[in-house]
């Protein structure tokens, strides 16, 4: 069976939407799962967050990054279709009412996740506060495409101040922490960020649950590229996450082995380009 893609459009200088028939995974697909894509014959697996699943196909955004989406860009249009979609992988958010839950995100996958995590916390009876941060103007998504309908309070930031507030999640954060207004805290993005939204919080005892993104090759706990430590413990993003207990997670182990491959994907992808 195919994957039709029914939907595809820019989001902003680096990032695209894409929408792809994909029945199996939108049936039983939620916030928090994952999916890992094949885009042909010679396609490796590429994880991707899901935006949302309905009526039988599921939104994701993608950047411009690596081989595979360079050529989900270039090369498939609106009609076409991708070799696999596998999902939904990995464990869902516990969706319950928590009070004030903040999404914080600062990179591609997790602007996704911030639109299908408060919808679901939303309608659990949660008052949801979304920050998404982006670099500049150039990079901040078309209005429909922010989480501003499921979010009872809204803060868009740019590292330039070029829209929005300048700054990044983390001062807005801060901010909301210290007028007692935040419960809990998800996020996802950059590992970085994440690591000192990890102890931003930790002082207040603010849980706080964050997607970790690692390599992945199978993406079903068997091939061990995502590994990560846990708690003192090995665990696998794919298996056991993709979302953990920020103040768990050593950082440090896990901003060390998401850099692995890095020369390695530079490479492929100026070849593919040229
Ligand atoms: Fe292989 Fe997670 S991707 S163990």
């Amino acid at each position: 069976m195919g994957y039709r893609i029914t939907k595809k459009e820019n989001l902003s200088i680096i990032d695209f939407f894409m929408e792809v028939e994909a029945p199996h995974v939108a049936r039983s697909w939620k916030p928090g799962q994952f999916v890992v894509l094949i885009v042909d014959e010679k396609g490796e697996r590429v994880p991707m967050s899901v935006y949302y699943a309905e009526d039988g196909k599921i939104g994701m955004f993608i950047r411009r990054h690596g081989v595979t989406t360079f050529k989900l860009w270039y090369e498939k249009q609106v009609g076409d279709e991708l070799l696999s979609v596998a999902g939904p992988l990995g464990k869902p958010i516990k969706v319950k009412y928590y009070g004030n839950v903040v999404f914080a995100s600062d990179a591609v996958c997790a602007q996704a996740e911030s639109y299908a995590t408060l919808k679901a916390m939303k309608e659990a009876g949660n008052y949801t506060i979304a920050i998404q941060s982006f670099e500049t103007k150039d990079h901040v998504y078309p209005e429909k495409f922010l989480a501003k309908p499921v979010a009872d309070e809204h803060y868009l930031t740019t590292e330039d101040g070029s829209v929005g507030i300048k700054g990044h999640y983390l001062d807005v954060l801060k901010e909301l922490i210290e007028k007692d207004k935040v419960d809990i805290v998800f996020a996802g993005g950059k590992l970085g960020s994440l690591a000192k939204l990890a102890e931003l919080t930790r002082p207040y005892g603010i849980p706080t649950i964050v997607t970790v993104r690692q390599i992945m090759v199978d993406g079903t706990g068997m091939c061990g590229s995502c590994r990560i430590l846990y708690d003192g413990q090995i665990k696998f993003a794919c298996r056991d996450g993709p979302m953990f207990d920020a103040h768990k997670v050593d950082w440090d182990d896990v901003i060390k082995r998401d850099a692995r491959f890095v020369e390695q994907q530079n490479l492929a992808r100026e070849r593919y380009l040229q």
